[in-house]
């Protein structure tokens, strides 16, 4: 017999992340034989780069495999300063800065050390996913404030302003956007902070996880480095996951008040104890190396972003703008929502034809009801050239199968 455990009232509600259920769900239908191409996956397709692995090698020899700090090794912290300097212009002092197990891990630390019963968190749609459960998990609420696509999926300054109530403790800013692709330039979040500026009780929880998949060269602005007199209340969150095709090893960063950082160090100390040790030697290799590949690699990723959405855009029923950030398409599914297909079956909503795809075309997409606006999917080209060619070839086919 299997027995159920009695659950949390905290769990109610939560649900695994949408990433790891398709994940799983892509997995067992390849084990059943079938040629599944994963358009949903927040993995690029590129290697780590050699010196990194060499630089984790390296340390593992050197015998850097024990416990490290819980705040992340001292040279790690010296890097992600430095970097933070480089990138964004920003000062932080080491005990402003946490290494984490991931930028996941940062953003939860962050949520759980403040949040009471109640709080509100803006988050704007289209999101991340886990934004939503990590701040019900803290005790939160999540307030969704809708981003239309005629004003490229970013926040307006006066929806803003009407979503903040005196129970908003945190706003999100990612930027640029997963899953839009949307890029905020200095002049957008100039408009953001002046409405923050007025509410001195907001903090800001600024997400620049993909800050260096930008296709116009410079990276992401951030809001602390926009907005000075917003850095006291601000989390600068950033990891080396996208930036250096570093997924697994599992390494992210937050800096912000040293009142702040510690609490999150608190939490850190009581629950993974901190970051592997190897993965942060590697990530010392990242960041303070020769910074070339990330060009080399946005001007790939630019590459196939063009052809992808041309290709898109060649599907009926589907539109897409190219965006200037990150690796996905956000894609308007509008026009085939009502059709219905071969077997019968309506297409009602994104998360019906994600089904359809999955099912009929053995593509795996993101529903937009999975990040809060619909109806859109959100598809990858962090590819090979090959197998985005192959999924144009299935969308289109199964678009036009639909009547
Ligand atoms: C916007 C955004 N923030 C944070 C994360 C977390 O990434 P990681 O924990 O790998 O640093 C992701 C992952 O896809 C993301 O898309």
């Amino acid at each position: 017999m299997n027995a159920t455990p009695i659950l949390s009232p905290r769990m109610s509600g939560i649900k695994a992340s949408p990433a790891s259920v398709l994940r799983r769900r892509a997995r067992e239908l390849r084990a059943a034989g079938r040629e599944i191409i994963e358009l949903s996956s927040g993995n690029l397709d590129f290697p780590t780069p050699d010196h990194v692995i060499a630089a984790a090698h390296q340390a593992a020899r050197r015998g850097e495999t024990r416990y490290t700090d819980v705040d992340g090794t001292p040279e790690l912290k010296r890097a992600v300063q430095a970097a933070l300097l480089r990138d964004h212009q920003l000062d932080y002092e080491p005990n402003e800065i946490v290494i984490t197990n991931g930028s996941t891990q940062a953003l939860f630390n962050a949520l759980l050390a403040t949040l009471a019963p109640e709080d509100e968190v803006i988050v704007p749609a289209p999101y991340w996913a886990p934004y939503l459960d990590q701040v019900r998990l803290a005790g939160g609420m999540p307030v969704i404030v809708p981003c239309a696509q005629n004003n490229g999926f970013r926040l307006r300054a006066e929806d803003l302003q009407a979503a903040i109530s005196p129970r908003t403790r945190w706003i999100v800013v990612n930027n640029p956007v997963n899953p839009s692709g949307a890029l905020y330039s200095p002049e957008d979040l100039a408009e953001i902070a002046a409405i923050l500026m007025r509410h001195p009780d907001v903090w800001v929880l600024a997400d620049g996880l993909y800050e260096h998949i930008v296709f116009n060269g410079a990276p992401a602005p951030t809001l602390a480095e926009i907005e000075p007199r917003l850095k006291p209340r601000t989390l600068t969150v950033s990891g080396l996951a996208k930036s250096y095709a570093m997924m697994g090893w599992r390494i992210g960063y937050a800096a912000g008040p040293a009142a702040l950082i510690r609490e999150m160090i608190t939490i850190q100390s009581q629950t993974t104890s901190g970051a592997s040790s190897i993965s942060q030697a590697a990530a010392i290799a990242a960041l303070d190396s020769a910074q070339d590949v990330l060009a080399e690699r946005a001007a790939i990723l630019r590459a196939r972003r063009d052809r992808f959405s041309e290709l898109v855009n060649g599907c009926s029923g589907l539109s897409c703008t190219p965006p200037e950030a990150t690796f996905y398409l956000l894609v308007s599914c509008a026009g085939v929502i009502g059709k219905r297909a071969s077997d019968g079956k309506l297409i009602a909503t994104d998360r019906d034809f994600s089904s359809y795809l999955l099912e009929q075309a053995d593509l795996v997409v993101f529903p937009g009801e999975d990040f809060g606006l619909s109806p859109y999917i959100r598809v990858s080209f962090a590819n090979p050239s090959s197998t985005i060619e192959e999924a144009a070839k299935r969308l289109k086919r199964a678009c036009e199968a639909l009547q």
